[in-house]
């Protein structure tokens, strides 16, 4: 099977590449499984960069799990940090180990505000677990259990990250030409 390309026009450099992603997911599956044995486990993922991740991480994890969706969007023109849930998870979370599953995590703030609303609906445990962490950039602190790679505080895109909607189905990590990202929003 051909995997797909990215025009050399819009990738700078390959940050992580398929191979380490595999490896590095693998590792990430096999924790978690061995963290919560007994446990009822959910996923969570926020619509649509952490469908890659979830879609290969959940079958890293040799335990019975469920997997639900949330998606949001930021109020336009709103206070940053501040988003608008759009699709609500469809089950209850009360009593669960909840794993909340991100692309990335840049400043924070989108994840920290969904944190915030999902930990009043009283779940057993609630974490956190990133294919990629842009800490340089962090404003508000968060309980990352579960973290891929650490990456630089450059745009990047592809293994569900996207510009302009377009190049999330790209398997590997890249930083962007910044040619390619004006005009991006
Ligand atoms: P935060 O609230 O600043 O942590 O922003 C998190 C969201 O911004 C992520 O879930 C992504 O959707 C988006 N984002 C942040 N950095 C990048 C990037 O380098 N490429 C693509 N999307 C990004």
């Amino acid at each position: 099977m051909a995997s797909p390309k990215a025009p050399e026009s819009l990738v700078e450099r390959v940050l992580v590449t398929e191979e380490q992603i595999t490896a590095r997911v693998a590792e990430l599956g096999a924790s978690i499984a061995h963290d919560h044995q007994g446990r009822d486990v959910r996923l969570i993922t926020i619509l649509r960069g952490g469908l890659i991740f979830l879609a290969d991480l959940c079958r890293a994890i040799d335990l019975p799990l469920q997997v639900d969706f949330m998606a949001v969007s930021s109020y336009v023109g709103g206070r940053p940090g501040v988003v608008r849930v759009t699709k609500d998870l469809d089950d209850s979370i009360e009593g669960a180990s909840v794993i909340v599953v991100e692309d990335i995590v840049d400043t924070g703030l989108t994840l920290n505000y969904i944190l915030r609303m999902l930990k009043e609906r009283q779940p057993a445990t609630l974490e956190v677990c990133t294919l990629l962490d842009k800490d340089v950039r962090r404003i508000v602190d968060l309980p990352i259990t579960y973290r891929g790679f650490s990456i630089p505080d450059r745009f990047v895109v592809g293994y569900g990250l996207d510009v302009n909607g377009l190049y999330r189905n790209l398997p590997f990590v890249a930083t962007v030409r910044d040619e390619a990202l004006a005009g991006a929003g």
